[in-house]
């Protein structure tokens, strides 16, 4: 097996995987590494270089991906590669699939598991009668022609419903600005590829929505975050980051931040409005959580303020109504929204007539108002039991703030215990999961940070699943040894 050395500058504004990388590929050129030779296990070069092992497992991930290295199971990783020399250091993202995202989904769905870590709203809020009824309306008035191809640009009296909706938020828009999508999702999958090619720039939030971070490492989009503070993206860094980056677009999901949960208070969004006019740089919006707002009407979406016509609006109904439909939107001016329908007519031709005819019926029955009444005490009365739990259960050093809407608690472990990787795996054991901070990052950090989906468990399971984790914690911390020095994954 191969000894690697990489000089590592924990320091450097450089993320330390991307150091590796670097560091890798420059002797793969210069022929120290050659094809055919084995790499140390990642947890071995982790404590050999003295970083944690998720940056290992990171840059051979991308460097798999950029075809250099192999993984077999059981036997290692290889050289397989021989990198050009000079080729740009900056290094494209992985196309590989999210290691711990897959495997903390497998194990959270274990039996006697209480999840907190997906990003589901609860089942027992799913309208599913009310839907029953629009679906049997639809196709006792409409029949076949439920099923037929729908248009690309969606069902028209659904963009015209989308259009009326979004104007109760404040957002003016005609229905042919209107595009219906495969639920939010897809809307950001679509701008990105409209927007941005291979090895582009796109600036976020750092932490942000994993979903933003899964399109960028497929469609090879490097994403660079921006730190956050309680009112949500820093605009003090972000002036300085477009200078550096260049960057195509910006994300960025202003209310009820997913993983934060901090909303971007109105003058905030204002002076981010006139940043990016004066960059040129167009910003694409999450408003998937807008709606869940527990003290009243939150500062209107950003596209409600934009008059550069520089926001293009992605949102939908999966958090408000319900997820499995994949009924989506997004809102953008002309020309860009042609566009997108090109990518969305490349995609997938159309989203489902049945479920778009579906959705407008029950929009059209008002029984949204209700309904969304209902889902918001819901989640603050969950909200509180977990905040309580949380003040309950966890250790006293935790921290956490209040998220005034939305479905996630931001919880920060303290420093001298474990990481929130090695909390992971015997939290399991205790019976309760949880997100992983670091997935929502853009350079492998946040590894003490969690995150809590409330509004996902009925009260009772929260306050077990909150003592549990409180349980696996201290398991932990108490044996943890006194000097324990970088965290292992
Ligand atoms: C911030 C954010 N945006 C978008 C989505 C995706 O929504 P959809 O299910 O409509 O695709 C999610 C789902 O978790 C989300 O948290």
């Amino acid at each position: 097996m191969k000894a690697v050395s990489v000089a590592i500058d924990k320091d450097a504004a450089e993320p330390i995987y991307r150091q590796l990388i670097r560091g890798i590929r420059e002797q793969i050129a210069a022929g120290t590494l050659h094809p055919g030779e084995r790499l140390p296990a990642s947890r071995d070069l982790a404590d050999a270089l003295g970083i944690s092992r998720i940056s290992v497992v990171n840059a051979y991930a991308e460097l798999q991906a950029l075809g250099l290295l192999a993984a077999h199971p059981g036997r290692g990783t290889f050289v397989v590669g021989k990198a050009e020399p000079g080729v740009d250091a900056r290094v494209l993202p992985s196309v590989a699939a999210n290691p711990i995202a897959q495997s903390m989904h497998r194990l959270a769905g274990q039996p006697g598991i209480i999840a907190f870590s997906g990003g589901a709203p609860a089942e027992e809020f799913l309208p599913a009668q009310a839907i029953r009824q629009s679906i049997n309306a639809v196709l006792d008035r409409d029949g076949a022609a439920a099923m037929a191809y729908e248009e690309t640009e969606g069902y028209p009296p659904l963009r015209q419903t989308v259009s009326d909706y979004v104007a109760s938020l404040g957002i003016r828009c005609k229905p042919e600005q209107v595009l219906i999508t495969g639920g939010c999702q897809q809307a950001l999958d679509l701008a990105m590829q409209a927007m941005l090619g291979e090895g582009d720039v796109l600036l976020t939030t750092n932490p942000t929505y994993l979903g933003i971070l899964d399109i960028a490492r497929i469609r090879r989009i490097v994403a660079v975050g921006i730190p956050m503070d309680e009112d949500g993206l820093r605009l003090d860094l972000l002036e300085n980051a477009i200078q550096m980056h260049h960057p195509r677009l910006l994300y960025l999901a202003p209310t009820h931040h997913n993983p934060t949960g901090t909303v971007m208070p109105i003058h905030r969004r204002r002076q981010l409005l006139q940043i990016a006019a004066a960059a040129e740089l167009p910003i694409i919006e999450d408003g998937v959580y807008h709606e869940l707002s527990y003290a009243g009407q939150p500062p209107p979406p950003l596209k409600a303020l934009d008059d550069q016509g520089i926001v293009l609006h992605a949102s939908g109904f999966s958090k408000i109504v319900l997820p499995g439909t994949r009924i989506g939107y997004l809102i953008a001016e002309r020309p860009l929204w042609e566009r997108l329908l090109t990518v969305k007519q490349a995609a997938d031709v159309c989203t489902p007539g049945l479920n778009q005819r579906a959705m407008h019926h029950y929009l059209q029955t008002g029984a949204l108002v209700g309904h969304l009444d209902r889902v918001r005490h819901a989640c603050q009365d969950r909200r509180d039991v977990a905040l309580e739990a949380a003040r309950r259960y966890l250790p006293a050093d935790a921290r956490w703030s209040e998220p005034p809407g939305g479905v996630y608690l931001w919880i920060e472990l303290p420093r001298d215990g474990p990481t929130a990787a090695e909390l992971y795996v015997n939290a399991i054991q205790h019976g309760v999961a949880f997100a992983i901070g670091t997935m929502f990052h853009t350079d492998a950090s946040g590894a003490y940070f969690i995150r809590i989906n409330f509004a996902a468990q009925p009260p009772d399971q929260i306050r077990e699943g909150m003592r549990r984790l409180g349980a696996a914690w201290r398991a932990l911390a108490l044996n943890r040894p006194v000097s324990a020095g970088a965290p292992i994954l």
